[in-house]
């Protein structure tokens, strides 16, 4: 069954009749500012793609790591993780999962036959972690910006291999998280894999590159698995450059720091209840029943596409350009209005 993701304008603006262009699209976690997309040599694109060492360092340098493989995005290896943990582990059977967060982890294990156990915004508790079990972690969480530190991880990475389970890390949204909590260090046992998704922060969603950073056994097998040319030449070009360039990767953490300020300002003036999430998201949780699902239905009435979260009890804004916060703001007040009028 396909999930329902942000993103989904064509679906969303068919829907609500709206043409495609006239929409303000914030469904998503993706910066709203992207690296420039350099000029790319011919060659590039006539070659079948190169095993590329430049684009391999940059990454070691970038994520600070050394085991790193690239894919065409991190969805490619969500898919294929249970199945190549269920064939060398053929006794494991259950994995923990938050029950708020990015849904195709879950798909992926269900699809494998595992047994799906959820937990909230605490991970479950170390003795609850059965022999041989799997423990996924979105870190930072999409959508409520839930962050564990590393500390807390390595007690978990611990325990785990020491149970002989797998702890899988994604860390799709932890390039604006200052100071970093990332894992990618600490992958030297075949019991954690962490996950890197280049599109989010650069703003290149499309592109499809994501990376994954584990024990060398690992990538052996993801690569035997995916077969050659896995992701696309241009792509590997534009991230190698982007990884090295870190005068923007700054300006880019401060653009979207202050956006996100902004952005918290404008949703504090509309919602008493919390608002959460990371220099890529924002995420309103509204207890009242029906109150999200009525906001982003009249949000998407004047073309302004939020995500619905799957419960339908929280929205989830990207962050804004500038140039569309006027129109966001204004699109809010009239929505909030009109509920209040109702009351
Ligand atoms: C938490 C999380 N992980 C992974 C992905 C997959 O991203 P990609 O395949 O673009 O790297 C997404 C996509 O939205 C996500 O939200």
């Amino acid at each position: 069954m396909a999930l329902t993701h942000g993103g989904q304008l064509t679906q969303v603006a068919n829907e609500y009749q709206i043409p495609m262009r006239d929409w303000l699209d914030l469904s998503t976690g993706i910066a709203p500012f992207s690296y420039p997309i350099p000029e790319i040599p011919d060659i590039v694109w006539q070659q079948l793609p190169q095993p590329s060492s430049a684009l391999i360092s940059a990454a070691q340098r970038y994520y600070q790591c050394r085991n790193i493989s690239v894919s065409s995005g991190s969805q490619t290896i969500i898919s294929l993780l249970p199945m190549l943990w269920l064939k060398e582990n053929s006794s494991s059977k259950c994995v923990f999962l938050p029950i708020k967060g990015y849904k195709e982890h879950a798909q992926a294990w269900k699809n494998m036959g595992f047994n799906l156990q959820w937990y909230g915004d605490e991970l479950p508790a170390l003795e609850q972690l059965p022999q041989h079990c799997v423990l996924v972690v979105i870190n930072p969480n999409n959508p409520t910006g839930k962050l564990f530190s590393r500390e807390t991880l390595e007690r978990y990475q611990e325990f785990i291999e020491n149970r002989q389970g797998l702890l899988v890390i994604d860390e799709a949204f932890m390039d604006v998280i200052t100071p970093s909590q990332s894992m990618a260090e600490y992958t030297l046992g075949r019991n954690t894999v962490v996950l890197k998704s280049f599109g989010k922060f650069f703003g290149l969603a499309g592109m499809r590159i994501g990376f994954t950073i584990a024990h060398q056994q690992w990538l052996t097998s993801i690569a035997e698995h995916l077969g050659p040319w896995q992701a696309n030449g241009p792509a590997q070009f534009i991230a190698e450059q982007a990884l090295q360039n870190t005068l923007w990767q700054e300006q880019q953490r401060e653009k979207l720091s202050r956006q996100r300020q902004v952005l918290t300002m404008l949703l504090n003036r509309y919602f008493n209840e919390g608002v959460e999430g990371t220099d890529l998201f924002l995420t309103v949780n509204l207890a009242t029943p029906h109150k999200a699902v009525t906001i982003y239905d009249g949000l998407c009435k004047q073309g302004v596409y939020v995500r619905l979260t799957d419960d339908q009890q929280s929205l989830r804004f990207g962050i804004p350009k500038p140039e569309d916060v006027e129109r966001l703001s204004q699109s809010l007040g009239n929505v909030m209005l009109s509920i209040s009028k109702l009351c």
